[in-house]
């Protein structure tokens, strides 16, 4: 059971809410948020809000020093009354690994937990019915303590937002290579979901867009020359019929969705290779038709094909498949988190209900 109740205003606000037709990812927000305060050494107990903005000091150091590291996972409800999660634990263990390399304080577990429920349940009647589509929960935890001496913050906030939403890339994703800047290093902080890596990445995702790419490829920092992942997703390549992924370096995330895409591919009996993938080797693997396919995956970009990779020199190079094996893993990994398939990794958990609904 839920520890939070449904005010009167958050009551009022899901009531208002009308589910547009077209959700994007992001552009429609869920008018419920969670809060939760870091004082003295201890969280209190947070609690449930109507969405809103959010009183911050302008000296905080979340503002200044990126001091923030966030979460990305989904609520289900489909053909369901009642929503359930995709492992949420593995959500809350990432969470804690990335504040720990930014020495910020774990949120608890049961904090966590308690807050992704009251949020999901209070979001019940607006979370798409619709394969494909889910509510996106947005766990975050910054510093709040005004100050500019390089060192942490002593004072923390807590937050999930949500927003019902379809897939990241609806149509098959035109990637750029980047090949100057980089995202992150090994002994930074790329393996952790932090804001500054994302801070890192925008530049190049910019340029990508206006040359009229979807997302930007990322490269090792040292030799830039293996891969390392799509901004915001990791990539996987059909080789020779084999699954081929870069294997962790210390600067990837290590994506959620990858490693359930491992486990499913291992289950349906694919070979698959976690290895160090140097990028002309990708690239003269396709041109040769080596490689077959190639694709991405996230929380938010599920499985989505990509149609065409382009280099620097504005060579591009296509895959001569787009969405068979994706399309196969998409359907079995969304058949398991929208519950409309067994889960024999134990990977779906129900949303706790609230005492009282609403
Ligand atoms: C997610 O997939 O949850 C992410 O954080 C990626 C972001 C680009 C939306």
């Amino acid at each position: 059971m839920s520890r939070y109740v449904i005010s009167p205003q958050v009551a009022a606000a899901v009531k208002e809410f009308k589910l547009p037709e077209r959700l994007g990812f992001g552009a429609v927000v869920a008018p419920v948020m969670f809060s939760a305060q870091w004082r003295d050494g201890a969280w209190d107990n947070g609690e449930l809000l109507p969405y809103g903005p959010i009183e911050i000091l302008p000296g905080a150091r979340a503002l200044h020093y990126a001091e923030l590291v966030f979460e990305g996972m989904k609520a289900y409800c489909v053909g369901r009354t009642w929503p359930n999660l995709f492992r949420p634990r593995d959500n809350w263990q990432r969470l804690a690994r990335s504040a720990e390399r930014l020495s910020m304080p774990k949120v608890p577990e049961t904090l966590f937990f308690d807050a992704l429920d009251a949020v999901a349940g209070a979001c019940r009647p607006l979370i798409p019915n619709v394969s494909g589509r889910s509510l996106y929960l947005r766990p975050f935890l910054f510093g709040t303590e005004s100050g500019y001496l390089l060192r942490n913050s002593n004072e923390f906030r807590f937050m999930v937002i949500a927003n019902p939403v379809e897939s990241y890339a609806t149509v098959p994703m035109r990637v750029a290579i980047e090949r100057l800047d980089v995202r992150a290093a090994v002994g930074g902080v790329g393996a952790a979901k932090a804001s500054a890596n994302y801070a890192a990445s925008l530049r190049a995702s910019s340029a990508a867009a206006a040359r009229g790419y979807t997302v930007a490829l990322w490269l090792d920092a040292r030799d830039q020359r293996y891969i390392q992942e799509l901004s915001g997703m990791n990539l996987f390549a059909v080789i020779r019929g084999e699954l081929h992924t870069p294997e962790l370096d210390g600067a990837i995330l290590p994506g959620i969705t990858r490693d359930s895409l491992i486990a499913l591919a291992r289950q349906m009996g694919m070979e698959l290779r976690e290895r160090r993938m140097p990028i002309d080797e990708l690239l003269a693997d396709i041109a040769s038709a080596e490689c077959s396919e190639v694709f991405a995956c996230g929380t938010a970009a599920i499985v989505s094909p990509i149609s065409v990779l382009a280099d620097r020199d504005g060579r591009e190079y296509a895959p001569a498949k787009i969405d068979v094996v994706a399309k196969t893993l998409r359907e079995a990994l969304l058949a398991i988190q929208e519950r409309r398939a067994p889960d024999p990794f134990g990977w779906t958990r129900d949303v706790a209900p609230f005492t009282a609904t609403l």
